[in-house]
């Protein structure tokens, strides 16, 4: 594995690759790697020749109250672990380098960044898509890959790509889990003994919802009601919000139909956790 943090190096490193044909997948992360991470890499290899991981805490998509300074960060663990799982290609650039002194230009996110997710959190998808769009600019990958944990996230990228027209194929790879259930995210780390029990509400709920539609249930409203019965006996868990929504631009719906997302917010002590099921999938 060869590890990179300078952008000439990178792209010296890109053209070489087109100069010998291969295809390359790129996975951005913010590191503190697990097994989601580690499956997008297994599906990044599936869909190209070399796999390039970009490990970036992105300070642009963090608000002021959030956690940007105490985030988990622990290069020497996910150097090992990346190599280890087959990524080529390490991108590991310092914030003045991604954002060097006068940088102030944004990607603007449609309407669709304004809600769930951009509504609790102003400003975050636009810095998300802004080094999304620098990723994809440095790396030039035919294929990135990206989790369904982060559903919103999945469905602005593929917006901007589209209405970007940029030759990028985006794959979704499902959310991996505990045993238990709980979707593996780099800030379980902040949970503590009786918040990982609380935390499980979550994907509790989400199963019931799936449960109930798969059972035939297909008003939202009672799906909601399902989740919420799972819910209320956890007093640690504050919801911020529940959405059954359309997979395009995260409309509410009323009817669910295959497809659509049903997708939950939730603070468990101080630590905000999101998890999501797509209906009438496996
Ligand atoms: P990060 O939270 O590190 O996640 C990196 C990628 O891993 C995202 O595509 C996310 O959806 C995926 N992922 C996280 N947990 C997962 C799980 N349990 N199963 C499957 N995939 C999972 O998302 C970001 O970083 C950033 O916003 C980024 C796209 C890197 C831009 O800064």
């Amino acid at each position: 594995m060869i590890e990179i943090a300078g952008i000439g190096e990178l792209r010296a490193w890109r053209r070489a690759q087109r100069e010998q044909g291969r295809r390359v997948a790129l996975v951005p992360t913010m590191g503190a790697l697990h097994e989601g991470h580690l499956a997008l890499v297994d599906a990044a290899r599936a869909a190209a020749d070399a796999v390039v991981m970009s490990v970036f805490v992105n300070p642009l998509q963090f608000g002021p109250d959030e956690d940007l300074a105490k985030y988990p960060r622990n290069l020497a663990r996910d150097r090992a672990l990346a190599r280890e799982r087959g990524v080529e290609l390490l991108f590991v650039p310092e914030v003045g380098v991604m954002y060097p002194e006068g940088a102030e230009v944004r990607v603007v996110p449609g309407e669709t960044a304004s809600r769930w997710e951009g509504a609790v959190r102003p400003g975050h998808f636009s810095g998300v898509l802004t080094v999304v769009a620098k990723l994809f600019h440095l790396v030039e990958p035919e294929v990135a890959v990206f989790g369904q944990k982060d559903i919103q996230q999945v469905v602005l990228v593929k917006q901007m790509v589209t209405d970007l027209n940029w030759p990028i194929r985006l794959d979704a790879v499902p959310t991996v889990r505990e045993l238990d259930g709980l979707a593996l995210s780099s800030r379980n780390v902040y949970l503590t003994p009786e918040n990982r029990t609380d935390a499980l509400g979550l994907s509790r709920a989400l199963l019931a919802a799936a449960r109930a539609y798969d059972a035939g249930e297909r008003r939202a409203s009672a799906l909601v009601a399902n989740m919420q019965r799972e819910l209320t006996v956890r007093e640690g868990v504050q919801v911020d919000y529940i959405a059954v929504v359309e997979p395009e631009r995260m409309l509410p719906v009323e009817v669910a139909a295959p497809g659509t997302i049903v997708a939950i917010a939730a603070r468990v002590g101080n630590t905000r956790l999101i998890d999501n099921v797509i209906l009438g999938e496996p």
